[in-house]
């Protein structure tokens, strides 16, 4: 195995979750030999200060890949559909936040603690799951191994960080022009995000789901491994600056307590239980935010099913943190681990050589 440190670019290292990418490598010590921060011209000869050093920004253009061994995307689809294949042909292994393969057959969809296996034989690109897909698919695969999946219904409760930096500064500018008494001004969002709740999230489908929503049913059938399962889901923005919450119902194909499944849910690594309704401890997203871990509560049998198999519960997680930056560089230290980081071609995998448009 190649323990050598690494030479690692970091694609949107000025947005929120390149700079948390830059932050979890940090504090998880991954084994960075060269750290390279890569985002727009526009960034291009700024400098971050990072552990006591001063980096400096470059452009992200084909050339910035030669030499590096795992490059971490965060600045787009288009960006990723461009860039990554680019990275791929100089040798690098690509982990990408963007939706623009997460769905591709012969691509992997991984969560760190549910599907590590299917990195194997990857093809130099590995897309991240979509923040609120992230934080589901572990509860389920609990119940997917103990009582099976019958039906799941996930319903989100999504910060603004899940949109990026610009959201932040909106959702901030909104309530300090309410408390002046002045009227918000809405740029990012089709409407005021502050003291609303919006029921739109990314792109509207034919079907009339979100491509959000659509993520969360399609990524969990794919990561899940169960390609036929019944799930549905509405996402919904509100006015919380980090971490995503989701009410999840599920119908499972065997009986199971809300004692059982927490202990279930407990035994799940990257989980905690938090589930005390007699003291008002229930998973809260400003707790969540700046935690790796994915938290679960008010777990209760949901009455509109028979026998039993109703579960339903609450699921909190930071959605720049496990819900990507943090699944990130699991990935990567996976790979390491299992000396899957070399080029597909030395590995006896199939490259990845035929990018598909940009999707979002
Ligand atoms: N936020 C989340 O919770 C979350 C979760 C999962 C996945 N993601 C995905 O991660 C990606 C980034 O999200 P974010 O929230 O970090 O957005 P963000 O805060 O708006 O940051 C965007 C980043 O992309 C860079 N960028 C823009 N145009 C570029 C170009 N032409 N070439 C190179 N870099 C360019 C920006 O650099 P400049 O500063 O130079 O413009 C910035 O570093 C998106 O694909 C998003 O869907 C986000």
């Amino acid at each position: 195995m190649n323990l050598r440190p690494l030479t690692v670019a970091v694609v949107g290292a000025t947005g929120v979750v390149g700079r948390t990418m830059i932050q979890i490598l940090n504090e998880r010590e991954f084994p960075v030999g060269e750290l390279r921060l890569l985002a727009s011209g526009r960034s291009a000869g700024r400098t971050v200060s990072i552990e006591g050093r001063t980096l400096e920004i470059a452009e992200a253009d084909p050339d910035a890949f030669e030499g590096v061994d795992i490059a971490l995307f965060s600045a787009g689809a288009d960006i990723s559909s461009e860039l990554a294949p680019a990275a791929v042909a100089r040798g690098a292994t690509v982990i990408d936040n963007s939706s623009a393969w997460r769905m591709e057959p012969t691509i992997p969809l991984v969560v760190s603690q549910v599907n590590a296996d299917d990195l194997e034989g990857h093809p130099g690109i590995i897309p991240n799951p979509s923040c609120s897909t992230m934080q589901a698919a572990p509860v389920l695969m609990a119940l997917r191994d103990t009582v099976g999946l019958q039906r799941v219904v996930v319903d989100t409760y999504q910060s603004v960080s899940g949109t990026g930096a610009d959201a932040l500064a909106e959702l901030e500018g909104q309530v300090r022009a309410h408390v002046a008494g002045e009227a918000p001004v809405a740029n990012v969002y089709p409407h005021p995000i502050a003291f609303n709740a919006l029921p739109e999230i990314d792109v509207f489908l034919p079907n009339g789901y979100t491509k959000e929503e659509w993520k969360v049913v399609t990524e969990n059938r794919k990561i899940l491994h169960l390609p036929d399962l019944r799930i549905s889901c509405t996402a919904v923005r509100i006015p919380v600056f980090v971490s995503h919450s989701e009410a999840v119902h599920v119908e499972t194909h065997e009986p199971i307590t809300p004692e059982r499944a927490r202990e279930l849910f407990a035994a799940i690594p990257g989980v905690i239980v938090q589930d005390d309704p007699a003291t008002h401890d229930y998973p809260l997203a400003t707790q969540a935010a700046g935690r790796d871990e994915i938290f679960v509560g008010r777990v209760r049998r949901d009455i509109s099913i028979d026998d039993d198999r109703g579960l339903a519960f609450w699921v909190v997680s930071d959605n720049l943190r496990k819900g990507a930056a943090t699944n990130a560089v699991e990935l990567a230290e996976i790979l390491r681990e299992r000396d899957w980081i070399s080029p597909a071609a030395s590995r006896g995998a199939t490259p990845y050589s035929n990018p598909t448009e940009a999707t979002a």
